[in-house]
Formats: structure tokens, sequence, C-alpha cells
């Protein structure tokens, strides 16, 4: 105890050593970024995705010791049930699960013009993907009585207008998904998480603003958001995704963590508060 009454500070810099996780979508974008700070934390990590040559190249840059690449579509079963025992069977355990894998979907925004197999695909990776990868973590999870899952959430899960009709019904059933099984689960020392951010250049977000590019996205979220001076990256992702997975998060479940610099918290168009 220091002599203020409060803990010394304790830098820990790999706040993840010994810890085993599992990332879906890890082969590019925001799960590649959290797959490399994992692993840079001390953590061994399993990418799971549908792109084969991409994945293993994230794992081959990490180290092959540490980083373990499967083929998994999270929408089957089976395939997500295989990536869990392959994250026991290569690294002997568990710790953590990041239900990170989604999909925009059909660029049609208009509700009278959109397909029904559109919303069902959606749907199924981006819910169906997070519930199958809840229950197979929990399977391994419940008999060491610790785990910590986390999916990857998104402003739109509170707000309307910032994405299309099934991707934001898909990211808002996440949220009730993750408190549900943080009610459930937290009896066997599992924790369940939800980090949301706004827009990050990442493929997903520059595929779907065709004309932006990674700087126009940039731009365009450093517009809107409240907060100046900063710019959003998949590292700010990555930097919360270590802090939700390590132990500094240990009585913190339930959560739908917001990285939006404001922009969910606050009414621009009122104008209160405008000083040119
Ligand atoms: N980029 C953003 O602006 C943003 C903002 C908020 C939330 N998110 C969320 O963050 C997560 C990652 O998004 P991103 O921007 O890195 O996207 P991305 O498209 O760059 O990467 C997604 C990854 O998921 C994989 N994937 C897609 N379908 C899959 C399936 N059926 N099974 C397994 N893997 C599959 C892709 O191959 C890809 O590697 C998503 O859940 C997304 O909704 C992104």
């Amino acid at each position: 105890m220091g002599s203020d009454g409060f803990l010394p500070f304790i830098t820990a810099e790999r706040r993840l050593e010994g810890k085993v996780a599992l990332i879906t979508g890890a082969a590019q974008g925001i799960g590649e970024a959290i797959a490399i700070m994992y692993s840079q934390h001390g953590a061994k990590v399993v990418i799971a995705d549908i792109q084969d040559d991409k994945g293993s190249k994230v794992c081959k840059r990490i180290g092959l010791d540490i980083a373990s690449f499967i083929h998994c579509d999270v929408s089957i079963e089976d395939d997500v049930k295989n990536a869990v025992d392959h994250a026991v069977e290569k690294f002997g355990k568990l710790d953590i699960m990041f239900n990170n894998a989604a999909i925009e979907g059909s660029p049609c925004p208009r509700i009278e013009d959109s397909e029904i197999s559109h919303f069902q695909k959606v749907l199924a990776i981006n819910v169906m993907g997070v519930f199958l990868g809840i229950k197979h973590a929990a399977r391994v999870m419940i008999p060491r009585k610790q785990g910590c899952i986390l999916m990857s959430g998104s402003v739109s899960s509170v707000v309307g207008g910032f994405g299309l009709h099934a991707y934001t019904a898909s990211k808002s059933a996440i949220i009730g998904l993750m408190k549900n099984t943080a009610a459930e689960l937290g009896q066997f020392g599992i924790r369940v998480n939800c980090i949301s951010s706004f827009l990050i250049a990442s493929p997903l977000a520059t595929d779907f603003f065709t004309n932006k590019g990674v700087k126009g996205v940039e731009d365009w979220t450093c517009q809107l958001a409240t907060l100046k001076g900063a710019v959003l990256t998949g590292e700010d992702f990555a930097k919360a995704a270590v802090f939700f997975g390590s132990d500094d998060s240990k009585f913190v479940s339930g959560h739908n963590f917001m990285i939006d610099g404001g922009v969910t918290t606050t009414n621009v168009a009122f104008d209160l508060f405008n000083y040119s």
C-alpha cells in the first residue's frame, strides 16, 4: 500500500501473460489488430476466419509458436466447435473467446427494397455466430470456473441511423445476448462483455463507404465525434480488448463499452456548446 493509502500502480507490460485467446474474424481489420496486440501482451492466439491465406499470414507474422490459424465459418456450429477444441488441444485451455467476425451485408439502406435472404445472412453471421461462440466457449470454460467472453459491437447497437437495418438489428441483438449470458455465466466466474466502436477504417468500413477510402472514413469519424483532436484506429479497439481480456477488468461483466468520441451520448443538432 502506498503512503497515500492507494495501492501502488503496477506497470504490467504483458497483461495477458499465459492466457489463450480465440479470436474470430482476425484475418484482417480489427480482429487482426486484437490478435497482434494480445500476442504482444503474452497471450497465445488462435485466429478463426474464412480467409485462410490472410489468417495464416497473420499467424506467421505473430509467430507460429504462439499463434495458430483454423478455418472457421462462425455461422456453422461444427466449425465453431472445432475452433474452440483446436484452441484447447493446441494451447491447453481457452481463457478468452473474442466473437469479432461480422459482415455489414447488402448495401441497400431502404427497408422496402431489403431482401430477406440478405437479412438472414447478416443475422446468421453476426448473431448466430456470436451465439455459437458463447455456447462453445462456455462448454470449455464452465468446468474451469473462469473465462472471458467478448464480442465486437457497434455504435449502431444504441443509436439508429449508423448502419443498415440487418447490421443494426444484429448489433442490438448481441447486446441482449451479452447481458443474458453474463447473467447466467457469472456464477462460473465467466465474464461477458461487448466492445462497441464508431467507424474504424478497416476493410469492412472502407468497403461500405466505397468512395471514401481510409482517409475519408477517418475524416468522417472525426467530423461526427464530439471529441476532437484524435483519430480512432483499430489499435484503440485492441487496447480496450486487452483491458477487457485481462484481470484488470476482473469485476466487469455485462457491459457494452463504447469507443465513440462521444457520438452516442451527444445530440449535436442542439448545438449548445458551439465556440465558433
Ligand atoms: N470497422 C468499423 O468501423 C467497425 C465499427 C464498429 C464495430 N465493428 C465490428 O468490428 C468487427 C470487425 O470488423 P472489421 O471492421 O475489422 O471488419 P473486416 O471486414 O475488416 O473483418 C472482418 C473479418 O471477419 C471475417 N468473417 C466474415 N464472415 C465470417 C464468417 N462467416 N466466419 C468467420 N469469419 C468471418 C472476414 O473474413 C474478416 O477477416 C465486426 O464485428 C464489426 O461489426 C467495426
